[in-house]
């Protein structure tokens, strides 16, 4: 028998209840924030990844990459956001092209808790600007989204990475400065501090983090621009009450991020596995793929993370897609089918049991079912034309009804819910 591939999950009922609920929050905060829904391939040139940076694990490691039948060099996509960048250059919309969208990424990872080698993203991304404001709309939508969820232990951690060139000046001023250290660190660390110092910052290895607790700060490095910005959201964020600590140590796992990046974290989550989402701006993306230079400023948030943070915390718990109505019939099945399908017809959620079942088999799945009332239907019933209406959740009281009144019956029940 087949198993589900290492490091990848089937995500079944009632988990998925849970999964479309907070997708359905997702995209009303987003919606109603102008966002419109992008869907692109799962699949690009592996040269749009690339350009994520050859410093980074998922360029480096983790690509799932494959030649096609035409000798293509593909690859499925680990992330969101350059595809996303892809899809801006190629059909030029007009700016700020303010997107969200949820898709699986797909990372040669070593599984754990909360890692997984296919995992979902629900993410934004706003292109066209460079208006800070726009990156505070951007965190403060996410913040909103966790809120909306009903998670109150998270934490962000917000930093600037500068402009491009302030980037550039920081890594070489880090570089120098881990030089000087190379043998403090720990040795899985060493080959990053010449190449990709940025990379050792965001190490969590003991070795590493105790030798680094001195480096430089970007923070202590912006640019006069940069730091206008980086001020500009701040400001933002404490006007609309979102909560932040400023940590300089934060560069995310990413080559493509200048001025603004953060993580949100859940505090109820033990594993080392816990943001729950992150994001940044990310300027020079657009251009390193072959657009124009073109601003932009997004992030992903991890589903199979956030649906285990809001476990922890007790959130989203009731989601259940139980339907309204369940019918039972024992005459053999017509009447409980055309029944069903009017009900459904008429907008109420139904369902029904199959394989001509006894009524004591179907009464167990129709209170099984979650359902709020039971029709019934057995031979008297279907004799004399009339239908059975059993509330289920208040000990059984019944009503016979003509089969003509049923529907608007049952609609006028549920009404008052
Ligand atoms: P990222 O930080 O690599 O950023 O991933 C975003 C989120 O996806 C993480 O915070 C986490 O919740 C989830 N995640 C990442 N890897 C895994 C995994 N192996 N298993 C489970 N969950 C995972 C990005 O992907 C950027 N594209 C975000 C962004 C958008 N930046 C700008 N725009």
């Amino acid at each position: 028998m087949f198993q589900a591939p290492k490091g990848t999950r089937d995500i079944l009922p009632p988990e998925s209840d849970r999964w479309q609920a907070l997708v359905a929050l997702f995209a009303d905060v987003f919606g109603r924030a102008g966002y419109g829904l992008v869907q692109s391939p799962m699949f690009e040139d592996i040269g749009v990844f690339q350009r994520l940076g050859e410093g980074t694990e998922v360029v480096r490691k983790e690509m799932y990459d494959f030649f096609d039948k035409g000798d293509r060099h593909l690859a499925l996509r680990p992330e969101g956001t350059a595809p996303v960048v892809r899809a801006f250059n190629q059909h030029r919309p007009t700016v700020p092209w303010k997107v969200w969208y949820l898709t699986p990424c797909f990372r040669y990872e070593e599984p754990q808790a909360g890692r997984f080698r296919q995992h979902h993203q629900v993410g934004a991304e706003a292109i066209g600007s460079p208006d800070p404001d726009l990156d505070v709309e951007v965190i403060a939508l996410q913040h909103d989204f966790y809120q909306a969820l009903g998670l109150s232990k998270l934490s962000l951690r917000l930093n600037s990475m500068g402009s491009p060139g302030d980037r550039q000046a920081y890594a070489e001023r880090l570089a120098g400065w881990l030089a000087q250290q190379v043998r403090e660190l720990d040795e899985a660390d060493r080959a990053n501090a010449t190449d990709h110092p940025l990379r050792v910052l965001d190490s969590k290895r003991e070795r590493t983090v105790t030798a680094i607790a001195d480096a430089p700060l970007i923070t202590d490095h912006l640019s006069d621009e940069a730091a206008v910005h980086f001020e500009r959201v701040q400001a933002g964020l404490n006007a609309l009450g979102v909560d932040y600590e400023i940590d300089p140590r934060l560069v995310r796992g990413l080559d493509y991020y200048t001025h603004s990046t953060w993580e949100f974290a859940a505090g109820a989550l033990t594993s080392a596995q816990n943001a729950v989402g992150g994001g940044g701006r990310y300027d020079g993306l657009a251009e390193s793929l072959g657009g124009k230079a073109t601003p932009g400023v997004g992030f992903g948030a991890g589903i199979e993370r956030i649906l285990l943070a809001a476990d922890a915390e007790g959130a989203l718990a009731d989601t259940s897609g139980a339907v309204d109505v369940f019918v039972v019939d024992v005459t053999g099945g017509d009447a409980g089918r055309d029944l069903t399908f009017e009900l459904r017809r008429n907008g109420i959620s139904a369902d029904r049991a199959f394989d001509a079942r006894s009524m004591k088999a179907q009464m167990k799945v129709a209170d099984r079912s979650g359902a709020r009332l039971a029709l019934l239907v057995g031979e008297d019933e279907l004799e004399s034309g009339i239908v059975t209406v059993r509330d289920l959740r208040s000990g059984g009281d019944q009503t016979a009804l003509p089969r003509t009144q049923v529907i608007n019956d049952v609609a006028q029940r549920l009404a008052k819910e």
